[in-house]
């Protein structure tokens, strides 16, 4: 048995490795040429502690309270010179992969298709050009070449990890670098890719969750609702998807779509402008009914404009709401790469 880890290190580069049954994560590591801190590799002087964030394993029984304290393994804190995979897992590494010695990889892939909604924003197929297709976490983004532009752009994925067809959904912006590539891009031309990269990506889901989806932020959700979707989820899911304007509104069948396979998953759409005639007109956080946020058990996961995640944090603080957890992650159109929290 082979389990899959990822390792996201403090950079944003993500790495999978192959762990074989059995093998200890620092060695699957090292097989695979990347230097996690290690120093003793006998669970003594504590280098080698990263946070497990999803999966299960076996901490192994070798190492001295020194180096892992049992409130630490409470907490997911991890041995890899001891630990073994048990599961797929995904451990945050507390350096930078350069320290590692890895680094981003990169992948070229083929346009199979480019599809303009309602002039705000355009689906972009690709297919990758090798066999298998490039390993991430459902959130997770690329950055995407811009041919001709010298300059790359960042893009969520909007389809699911291990998908032959990548999908991105790309805001439509005038004389924005992608968007004229794309607007004579064809079926055939090629693309270079550098990924997966980002910390805003769906944790082991324990609890209700909460999306916030602004604009074309929407993508990573995709992404997740996909990958909740295969994996049969009974999970409470609820999304807010805001807007600015009536026509950005895209894709809202295939989030329908989702209402129909996972059992309990809602959403709602809320439009900024005043012009419109949405039966829901605002911002997303006057659309935020306190039932959806469980009483503060719930994993908060909100994808848009820097302005959206200020104005959702100042809601939680005015209303005395403290989520579980709160992932996020800003992005403007035009940026060259995203932040993430
Ligand atoms: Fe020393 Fe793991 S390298 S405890």
């Amino acid at each position: 048995m082979c389990y899959k880890i990822a390792l996201n290190f403090e950079d944003g580069v993500t790495r999978f490795i192959g762990c074989n049954s059995g093998e200890k994560v620092l060695d699957a590591a090292y097989r695979a040429k990347i230097n996690l801190p290690m120093d003793c590799s006998d669970g003594v002087c504590g280098t080698c502690k990263c946070q497990a964030e999803s999966g299960s394993y076996d901490l192994g029984d070798d190492y001295i309270e020194d180096a892992l304290t049992a409130d630490e393994a409470e907490s997911g804190l991890v041995l890899t010179c001891q630990m073994r995979a048990t599961s797929d897992c995904v451990l945050s590494v507390p350096t930078t992969s350069l320290a590692c010695k890895t680094g981003h990889q990169k992948f070229a892939a083929t346009v199979t298709a480019v599809t303009p909604h309602q002039d705000a924003a355009i689906v972009l197929e690709l297919e990758v050009d090798t066999a298998s297709s490039p390993a991430f976490l459902p959130g997770q983004y690329v950055n995407i070449d811009v041919p001709g532009y010298g300059q790359s752009r960042s893009y969520s994925f909007s389809s699911a990890p291990g998908d032959q067809r990548l999908a991105f959904l790309i805001k439509r912006i005038p004389d924005g670098a992608m968007s004229g590539w794309l607007a004579g891009a064809k079926p055939g031309d090629k693309l270079d890719l550098i990924g997966p990269l980002g910390s805003f990506y769906l944790r082991e889901v324990k609890r209700p969750l909460l999306f916030l989806a602004g604009g074309t932020g929407l993508a990573p959700f995709l992404s997740m609702l996909e990958t909740l979707a295969r994996a049969e989820s009974d999970q409470t899911i609820h999304m807010i998807y805001g807007v600015t304007r009536d026509l950005d509104l895209v894709l809202v069948d295939e989030i329908e779509a989702y209402a129909a396979r996972l059992p309990n998953f809602s959403f709602t759409t809320v439009v900024a402008e005043n012009a419109s005639s949405h039966p829901r007109k605002g911002w997303v956080t006057q659309h935020m009914p306190e039932e959806v946020l469980h009483g503060g058990d719930v994993d908060v996961y909100l994808c848009g404009p820097p302005p959206m995640v200020d104005a959702v944090r100042r809601h939680f603080d005015d209303n005395g709401v403290r989520p579980n957890s709160f992932y996020y992650e800003k992005f403007t159109p035009n940026a060259v790469a995203k932040e993430a929290a």
